[in-house]
């Protein structure tokens, strides 16, 4: 069990999500209670096939989907890989070209990256300095060979909403397909993938307060992907394995309450993440918001904090008991510099001195405040320590 001091505030829902109570109460239950095959004929595995029926009611819902569309997987990066490694696999052999943006998550850049490796050409588009991919510049990367596009819906760094209705509308006028990763938006703002008007589209779990191990594929009706898992006949062939029943239940459970609370959800974050960036501009000298401020998922914000290293800052945060991040909770890890920002043309001294708020479940007014609290002095002290000054360039 994780020892934590006498404050601990968690400020990174972006990384991933505490479990909602009834997500957890009903892992739990069916841990206990259903440990049948799905695929099984007797009562056991049409106990689970019930379950997972119900969850994927549920998921489906969440995307505005049927249900038979929705395909189940490990997570975010398994929808990924299996929407562009199956989507491009599944079209015409003359079609060898796949595009993405530039500030993808890397379920999505690295898997462009392994079939370039295999001979596919690809290319990512460029984000404007607010984070957002313009609609022209996708009709100019598209050539009668393109494969696969696939954009994401909002951005894990920034929380930037790309304009996906329009980027799909391009793709389908070029006949080409499209996907969306949709991570970081399900739960947070509404999804409904026929207004969208896209093909495939990527949900996880432990992103909007489900158990981690579960995550979706919503395939349009006809869409086809060629199975990335091969094996047995689940998810209609689709996703060989044996269906993962306790996540995926609450993952469900964790579908259902985000639906049903998707405003309330959206109000509380966005009242806490205004309160905390408005707080943070007005009492630390120096600092910028990075991304489009009008088209953000409403409970993150990216803010720079000039002559301040965003490493040294966040183990200063982290040892007031306060948890944030510099970026992708993936490349946080190997202090590589974050590609997202720098595709927003931020010079290197914005973009190594950047740090990602993000709210959720649990937080309230009192640890924002507290948070605004202890900011401006550990800013000044590492900018003193630093010796670049209290952000005199304000
Ligand atoms: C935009 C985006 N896509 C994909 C993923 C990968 O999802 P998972 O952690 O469920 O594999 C993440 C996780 O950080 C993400 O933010």
């Amino acid at each position: 069990m994780l020892e934590l001091g006498e404050v601990s505030i968690y400020l990174d829902h972006n990384a991933t999500t505490p479990v909602h109570p009834a997500a957890a109460d009903a892992v739990a239950e069916t841990l206990r209670s259903q440990f049948g095959n799905a695929s099984s004929v007797h009562a056991y595995g049409q106990a689970a096939k019930a379950a997972l029926d119900d969850a994927r009611g549920s998921v489906a819902a969440l995307v505005g989907g049927e249900p038979s569309e929705i395909v189940f997987t490990s997570g975010g990066t398994e929808a990924d890989n299996l929407a562009i490694r199956g989507g491009a696999e599944a079209a015409p052999a003359e079609r060898r070209h796949l595009i993405a943006s530039a500030i993808e998550h890397e379920a999505v850049l690295h898997t462009l990256k392994a079939l370039a490796a295999r001979g596919w050409r690809t290319t990512l588009l460029p984000v404007d300095s607010r984070g957002v991919v313009d609609p022209a510049e996708l009709e100019r990367a598209l050539t009668p060979e393109t494969a696969l596009v696939s954009v994401m819906h909002a951005n894990n760094e920034i929380g930037t909403l790309q304009p996906i209705a329009e980027l799909a509308r391009v793709a389908h006028a070029g006949g080409v397909r499209f996907h969306v990763d949709a991570v970081q938006s399900a739960g947070k703002v509404p999804l409904d993938v026929r207004a969208l008007g896209v093909d495939l589209l990527s949900v996880s779990g432990h992103k909007f307060n489900g158990p981690k191990g579960a995550g979706a594929l919503w395939l349009r009706r006809g869409a086809r992907v060629v199975a990335t898992m091969t094996g047995g006949r689940q998810e209609r062939n689709r996703r060989a394995g044996t269906e993962n029943v306790p996540a995926i239940v609450g993952l469900g459970v964790a579908a259902r309450v985000a639906k049903e609370q998707l405003e309330s959800t959206a109000e509380g974050c966005r009242a806490l993440r205004d309160r905390l960036e408005a707080g943070i501009l007005d009492r630390v000298p120096g600092t910028v918001v990075n991304g489009a401020p009008d088209a953000r998922v409403p409970n993150t914000t990216s803010i720079g904090f000039d002559g301040v290293e965003a490493e040294a800052l966040l183990i200063a945060l982290d040892l007031e008991g306060i948890a944030v991040s510099t970026g992708s909770a993936c490349s946080s890890g190997t202090l590589e510099p974050s590609h997202v920002l720098r595709a927003m043309g931020f010079p290197p001294r914005r973009v190594q001195s950047s740090i990602r708020f993000s709210v959720g479940l649990g937080n309230t007014g009192a640890e924002i405040d507290h948070v605004l609290g202890v900011l401006p002095e550990i800013v000044s002290r590492l900018r003193a320590l630093a010796g670049t000054g209290a952000g005199a360039r304000a």
